[in-house]
Parts: structure tokens; C-alpha cells; sequence
């Protein structure tokens, strides 16, 4: 999927344009450094040991040969990423999302997540899920602005239930997370 719809890079991409796109095999080696620096806006909000990860090269390239890693380009070169995986029937989950700093703000993160949005619901996908930090503005209030509604802990499915008890398994606090969900034809302006 490409979207065509790009915008200037301005100074961080000189000549370049940004393009959200589906993620190549060479984008790969390229992200954990994008989302350890992206990781470092959450510092205070989730355990160092957390921020440390990086998702696996395997998982990546699994994603990606399904079609489930999509990429925002600056210069041909990833600057963010999403990367979904189906963990029950009917939805997709974002898992990871990850804008690098120098580009923030550019709307790479809204245009990542309506790409994947726009995928699911063409796939005939009922939802597309998340879980995300409550009180940070580029978490909960940013996805909200999205059209992703709070599932209650008590309408969560048992794939999303075993998701939130393996946050607490790393080490996050369940008082500081909360679970979304946006259902495909949801519209909001982005
Ligand atoms: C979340 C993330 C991907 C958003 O990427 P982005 O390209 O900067 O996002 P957008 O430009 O589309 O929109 C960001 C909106 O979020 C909010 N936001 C982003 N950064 C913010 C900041 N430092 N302070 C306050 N609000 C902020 C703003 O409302 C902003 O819109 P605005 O610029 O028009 O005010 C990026 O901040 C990131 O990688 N964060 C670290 C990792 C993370 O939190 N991932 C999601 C976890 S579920």
C-alpha cells in the first residue's frame, strides 16, 4: 500500500517527501533505532527495561511478509513504523508505533495508524485494537482523536486480556494503561 498523499519533510529531509508505504525487507534493520529514540519520549512513564526493547528483527520480518508493517519514508528511508499483528479473529492489533523524534509532529503517527485503520477495514477487518498509556498526550488522547473508544476491562476479549497481563508480566503498571478499540468505519478527520 502506498499513500500518496505526501507532505514537504521540511529540514529533516531536505529534497525529500514523506511517504507512508509497506514496509520493504531493507526497512527492517533500520527500525529498532527508531524505536529506542522514540522510546525515549517515554521515559518517566514506563520502566527503563521496557524502553530498552526493541521488537525482534524475526518479528519484523514476519510482519512484514504478511503485509502487517507499514513504513513512513523520509528520503526513501523509514523514519516511523507500525507494525500490527492478528491476534484474533475479526481485528487487528497495532502493536508497535514509533515515529522517530526529528520527525514529530508531522502527522507521520496519524498517517501510520489510518493507514493500518484503512487496511483493516478493507480487509473486512471488524476493529483495529491497541493498548496505550492513559495519561500521555500522544497515547490515549492522541488515538482518541482517532476514533479509538476505551474498551472496559471487563468487555475485553481473552486475546486482549492475555496482551494486558503480559504488560504486567514486563513490568508495566495496569492503573497507567488502558485498552482501545476502533471499529472500521469509524470516520474522523486526521
Ligand atoms: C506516538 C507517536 C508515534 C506520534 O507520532 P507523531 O508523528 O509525532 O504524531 P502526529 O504528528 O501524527 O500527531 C501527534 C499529536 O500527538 C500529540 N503530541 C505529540 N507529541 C506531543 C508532545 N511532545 N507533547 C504534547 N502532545 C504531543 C499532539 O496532539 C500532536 O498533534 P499536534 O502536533 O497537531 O499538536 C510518537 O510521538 C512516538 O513515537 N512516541 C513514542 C512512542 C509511543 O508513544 N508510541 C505509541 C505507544 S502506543
Amino acid at each position: 500500500m502506498i499513500d500518496r498523499h505526501v507532505v514537504s519533510a521540511g529540514a529533516a529531509s531536505l529534497a525529500g517527501e514523506y511517504v507512508i508505504s509497506a514496509a520493504r525487507p531493507k526497512d527492517i534493520v533500520l527500525l529498532p533505532a527508531i524505536e529506542l529514540a522514540a522510546a525515549k519520549l517515554l521515559v518517566g512513564h514506563a520502566p527503563p527495561a521496557v524502553l530498552a526493547e526493541t521488537t525482534s528483527p524475526e518479528d519484523h520480518a514476519r510482519a512484514q511478509r504478511r503485509g502487517l508493517l507499514w513504513v513512513a519514508l523520509a528520503d526513501d528511508a523509514p523514519v516511523g513504523f507500525a507494525h500490527v499483528d492478528v491476534i484474533e479473529a475479526g481485528s487487528a492489533h497495532l502493536e508497535e508505533l514509533d515515529v522517530h523524534p526529528d520527525h514529530a509532529r508531522r502527522r507521520l503517527g496519524t498517517r501510520l495508524v489510518m493507514a493500518v485503520c484503512a487496511w483493516a477495514a478493507s480487509e473486512g477487518l471488524e476493529s483495529v485494537t491497541l493498548s496505550t498509556f492513559r495519561d500521555v498526550p500522544w497515547n490515549m488522547p492522541f488515538y482518541a482523536r482517532l476514533g479509538f473508544e476505551i474498551v472496559s476491562p471487563d468487555q475485553l476479549t481473552p486475546a486482549l486480556r492475555a496482551k494486558a497481563e503480559g504488560e504486567i508480566a514486563r513490568g508495566l503498571d495496569p492503573a497507567k494503561r488502558v485498552t482501545m478499540r476502533r471499529y472500521s468505519g469509524e470516520r474522523r478527520d486526521a
